[in-house]
């Protein structure tokens, strides 16, 4: 089988990393969450005073503190999974605090953080053998990828599983600030103008709202198997 590049994009908490990470780890493909990327840099503007009460960035700070940003990944040793690294501190809990989703949307559309993260991320898959998820890899970060699949689900059913994936990781959280904040980001994210989520045109869609994570297991495997 070749080598290939695997795109993987869609709304927020559609279970795309969940989706990405299993097909990575049966393929011995490495896995790459450009989320946590957008996450750490807004982690990183929190913590410096960057984003203000009304979400309104000081980017002129954070464009003059970009380059002493970085972020990268080390697999955690009892999960086996990747943990995101801020200036070498591990935040991966840090990062997916409902602070850290209710401005990382704000964060992601400027365009000098899109710059220095997309870039960053056509380095690491540059020798293909990656799955990357995100909003915008299929159209901006690797649009020659072999396999791009675009996810969507239902905002509800979306809501209900970030609910449940805080619940199980010990964190608070409302199901109703959870709807909010999944739509509010869909918004954005679809509405910035650089790189707007979008489903490429040569993409594969899947509505995975009635599917368990083994159907889409199955189903993803199986557009692999095609596309090397
Ligand atoms: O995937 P996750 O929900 O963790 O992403 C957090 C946010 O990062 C998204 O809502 C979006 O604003 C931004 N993002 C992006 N482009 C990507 C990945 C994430 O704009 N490739």
């Amino acid at each position: 089988m070749k080598k290939i590049t695997i795109a993987i994009d869609g709304y927020s908490s559609c279970g795309k990393s969940t989706m990405a990470k299993n097909l990575a780890r049966e393929i011995g493909y490495i896995y790459i969450d450009t989320g946590a990327m957008y996450r750490a840099v807004t982690l990183y503007a929190l913590r410096r005073g960057q984003i203000t009460v009304n979400r309104t960035v000081k980017s002129i700070e954070l464009e003059r503190e970009m380059p002493l940003i970085t972020v990268s990944f080390t697999i955690n040793r009892e999960t086996g999974q990747p943990d995101t690294l801020l200036n070498g501190e591990n935040v991966e809990q840090q990062i997916r605090t409902m602070e850290v989703s209710n401005n990382v949307s704000q964060i992601a559309a400027l365009p000098f953080v899109r710059e220095a993260l997309v870039a960053q991320q056509q380095r690491m898959g540059a020798n293909k053998s990656v799955v990357m998820d995100g909003r915008d890899i299929g159209t901006v970060v690797f649009p020659d990828a072999e396999l791009k699949i675009f996810v969507t689900a239902s905002a509800e059913v979306r809501a209900q599983r970030r609910f449940d994936e805080l619940k199980a990781k010990g964190i608070s959280a409302d199901y109703s600030d959870i709807l909010k904040n999944v739509q509010e980001r869909d918004y954005i994210d679809s509405h910035r103008e650089v790189s707007p989520l979008r489903k490429a045109s040569d993409a594969i869609e899947l509505d995975n709202s009635q599917l368990t994570i083994d159907q889409q297991q199955a189903w993803l495997l199986q557009q692999y198997q095609r596309a090397a």
